[in-house]
C-alpha cells in the first residue's frame, strides 16, 4: 500500500480530549474517529489492528474447539423477560421500540439470545458439549464513557456461551477458555493475568477476569509478582485432556491474584511474601463465568440425560474485549515517539520509507520491497510522499509498525537498504532480498 493512496489522517496537534495515551495515539495515528460519546469509527489503519485481534481470537477459539456463529445486535425484549433481565439490567440497556410499537434492546451480552437458540435445536445429551461464540458489536449506555475505546458505549466483544450436561464438564469449558485466553493475548503480545473475580450482572460461581497490568487501567490489583512471569509459551496442549487443562488453570491461578473486587488482606499477607506482594492497578480484558443452569433453567434449555431424564443444561459465558485490547495493547506498548506494536496485531508487517519519491531506483527498490513482502503474504506500507525524511520517520514512529526499512539513493548505490527495529532503535544494513528475507523470517513466513 503506498502513503499517498491511502486514508491516514494522523493529526499534528495533540487532541485535549485524550486523558490517557492510547487515546491519544489512536486519535493522533490516525485509527479512529469519535462519532458520539463513547461511540467510534474505525479509520483503515485502526480497522486493520481490530481485524487482525478477531482474527487470532477466532483462531484460538476454534483450535479449541467452539464454534463461531453470528448472532444480531437487536434483541427482542420478550427473551430478556425470560430470565427477568429485562427489568433488572437498568440504563445501561439501550432499549428501542420498532414501528410496530415491539420492544426491542441493543444486545449488551446475548445469554437469553444464544439460550433460545440452543432451546430450539438441541434436546439430547448426545449433542454435548457444545460451545457456541460470536464476535459482534455490543451496546452498553456506560455512565461514563472515556479513555477512548477503553470503555465505549458501542463495543466489540467476543462472547461464547458453553453447553454442558453436569457441572463438571462445564467447569471443563470453563478451564478450556481460561487456557484459550492465555494463548490469545499471549500472541497478541501482552500479559493478561487471571484473577478471581465477582459475577455482577451475568451472575454465577466461578469467574476469573484477565487483567493487563497498566498504571491507566480502571481496576485496582493486589497480586503476587511470581504471577507476571507464568508463559504458556509455544507448548501443544489438548483441549480434549481435562487433567491436562486443569493443571494449566491451576498453574496460572494458585499464586495470589485478585482486583479489589475479591482481594481479602488476610489471605493476601498470608500467602504472599512480603518481597513477592505488588498493588497496582490493571485493564480488564477478558472475563469467564460458570453460572450452572441461572439461564437453562428458566428459559427451558434442558436435554434428555443418558437415563432417560430431562434435564437443565449447565453453561458459562466467555467474553473478550475485542475493541478494548486496542487500547490495552498501545497502553503496554509505546514510547514517547508514538505506537509500538507487536508483531502480532501490527497492521501493515513493514513500512518502507523512500527517502527520494520520484527517483526512479528508490522507486524502484521501493516496489520490488513490497512486491517481495507481498509474495510471502506479508503487507508494507510505503511511504512515497513528498516530504522531509523526519516527517516520514516521525509518522511511522508514531503508528509503530515494528519493522521499518529506508530506501534512500545514497544506500542504493552499494545495493543498501536499512532496517531498523521499532522497538530496540537497532538498524543494519542488507540488500534488498535479504531485507525481504529478513523480515519474512520474523514473521515465520
Ligand atoms: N464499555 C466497554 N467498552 C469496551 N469494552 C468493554 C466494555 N465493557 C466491557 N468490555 C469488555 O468486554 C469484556 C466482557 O464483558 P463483561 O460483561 O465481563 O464486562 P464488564 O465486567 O461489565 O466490564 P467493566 O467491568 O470494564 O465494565 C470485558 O472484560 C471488557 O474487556
Ligand atoms: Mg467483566
Amino acid at each position: 500500500m503506498r502513503l499517498t493512496r491511502y486514508f491516514l489522517p494522523t493529526l499534528k496537534e495533540t487532541p485535549r480530549e485524550a486523558q490517557i495515551v492510547s487515546h491519544r495515539l489512536m486519535l493522533q495515528g490516525g485509527m479512529i474517529k469519535q462519532q458520539q460519546a463513547g461511540i467510534y469509527s474505525w479509520l483503515p489503519l485502526g480497522w486493520r489492528v481490530l481485524k487482525n485481534i478477531e482474527r487470532i481470537v477466532h483462531e484460538e477459539q476454534e483450535r479449541a474447539g467452539h464454534i463461531p456463529l453470528l448472532m444480531p445486535t437487536l434483541q427482542p425484549a420478550e427473551l430478556w423477560r425470560e430470565s427477568g433481565r429485562y427489568d433488572a439490567y437498568g440504563p445501561e440497556m439501550l432499549r428501542i421500540t420498532d414501528r410496530q410499537n415491539r420492544e426491542m434492546l441493543y444486545g449488551p451480552t446475548n445469554e437469553e439470545m444464544i439460550t433460545d437458540i440452543f432451546r430450539s435445536h438441541v434436546s439430547s445429551y448426545r449433542d454435548l458439549p457444545l460451545t457456541l461464540y460470536h464476535i459482534q458489536w455490543k451496546f452498553r449506555d456506560e455512565m461514563r464513557p472515556r479513555f477512548g475505546v477503553m470503555r465505549g458505549r458501542e463495543f466489540l466483544m467476543k462472547d461464547g456461551y458453553n453447553f454442558d450436561l453436569d457441572k463438571e464438564a462445564a467447569l471443563h469449558a470453563y478451564n478450556r477458555h481460561m487456557v484459550s485466553y492465555l494463548r490469545t493475548y499471549e500472541r497478541m503480545g501482552l500479559t493478561a493475568i487471571p484473577m478471581r473475580a465477582d459475577s455482577g450482572p451475568i451472575g454465577g460461581e466461578d469467574t476469573h477476569e484477565f487483567l493487563v497490568l497498566a498504571e491507566t487501567g480502571e481496576s485496582e490489583v493486589f497480586y503476587d509478582d511470581r504471577v507476571t512471569g507464568l508463559k504458556l509459551g509455544a507448548r501443544e496442549v489438548d483441549y480434549d485432556d481435562r487433567a491436562e487443562i486443569a493443571a494449566i488453570c491451576e498453574e496460572f491461578t494458585t499464586l495470589y491474584a485478585r482486583t479489589d473486587e475479591t482481594h481479602d488482606a488476610a489471605v493476601y499477607e498470608a500467602e504472599v511474601p512480603e518481597a513477592h506482594r505488588r498493588v497496582g492497578r490493571g485493564i480488564e480484558v477478558g472475563q469467564i463465568f460458570y453460572f450452572g443452569t441461572k439461564y437453562s433453567e428458566p428459559m427451558g434449555a434442558v436435554v434428555q440425560g443418558p437415563d432417560g431424564r430431562q434435564v437443565p443444561v449447565h453453561m458459562g459465558s466467555h467474553g473478550i474485549g475485542v475493541s478494548r485490547l486496542l487500547g490495552a495493547i498501545i497502553e503496554a506498548s509505546h514510547d514517547d515517539k508514538g505506537i509500538v506494536w507487536p508483531e502480532g496485531v501490527t497492521p501493515f508487517h513493514a513500512g518502507v520509507v523512500n527517502l527520494r519519491a520520484g527517483d526512479g531506483d528508490c522507486d524502484a527498490a521501493c516496489a520490488a520491497i513490497e512486491a517481495g513482502l507481498a509474495a510471502r503474504g506479508l503487507e508494507a506500507l510505503v511511504d512515497d510522499r513528498d516530504a522531509r525524511a523526519g516527517e516520514k520517520f516521525g509518522t511511522m514512529d508514531l503508528i509503530g509498525l515494528p519493522w521499518r526499512v529506508t530506501v534512500g539513493p545514497r544506500g542504493l548505490k552499494d545495493g543498501k537498504v536499512e532496517l531498523t527495529s521499532r522497538r530496540t532503535g537497532e538498524a543494519e544494513e542488507m540488500s534488498v532480498e535479504a531485507v525481504i528475507d529478513r523480515i519474512a523470517t520474523i514473521y515465520g513466513r
